[in-house]
């Protein structure tokens, strides 16, 4: 079985909490490692076949500095990633060739913010030649620090099974 590895960022809870479902779903496909951004590897070691990311949506896009500053404002509890984004650790990734991967990211279901981290990890992603298997996943919170709304633990744990299931297609269609 390949190894599959989930990183997230997140302020209060809710993109750690997706993590953890889809880990959930990935685990009959794949020996699954979780890493908070701050602790995960910058360069992927070759046993794993998959990477998923996932990220808070700020600002219509992903979080920087200057918006996790301001996160920190909007709770006394400590930030879950209270160091750099996935913005930053993407920036810095190595990966080897034939990754796979998919992104993920939480956001408000509002009109007027219409971003979405997922589309951006994506993007930087196939900047890297990870070979997506899946669209970019978003979830939905009920406010800024208001949690994952009600059935997106579920929506997201199936996301991720979906995605192992594609992953173990893959990896017989390379055999
Ligand atoms: C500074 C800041 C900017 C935000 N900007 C957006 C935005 O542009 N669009 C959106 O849908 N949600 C926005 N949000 C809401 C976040 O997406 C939400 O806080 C996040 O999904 C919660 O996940 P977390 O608990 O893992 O941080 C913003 C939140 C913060 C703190």
């Amino acid at each position: 079985m390949t190894t599959a590895l989930v990183v997230y960022e997140s302020m209060f809870g809710a993109t750690r909490r997706a993590a953890l479902a889809m880990a959930n779903g990935l685990e009959p496909y794949a020996t699954v490692r979780v890493a908070e951004v701050g602790e995960a590897p910058r360069t992927i070691p070759d046993e794993v076949g998959l990477l998923v990311v996932g990220g808070p949506t700020h600002a219509f896009g992903l979080s920087r500095p200057q918006t996790r500053t301001e996160a920190a404002t909007r709770t006394s509890e400590p930030l879950v990633s209270p160091g750099e984004g996935v913005r930053e650790w993407l920036e810095a990734l190595t990966v080897h060739p034939g990754l796979a991967g998919a992104a993920f990211g939480t956001r408000v279901l509002r009109r007027w913010a219409p971003g979405s981290s997922a589309r951006a990890i994506a993007r930087r992603l196939r900047h890297h030649d990870v070979r997506l298997l899946a669209k970019p996943e978003d979830l939905f919170v009920g406010g800024v620090d208001g949690g994952l709304l009600d059935g997106e633990v579920d929506r997201a744990r199936e996301w991720a099974a979906r995605l192992g299931a594609s992953l173990a297609a893959s990896a017989g269609a390379h055999r």
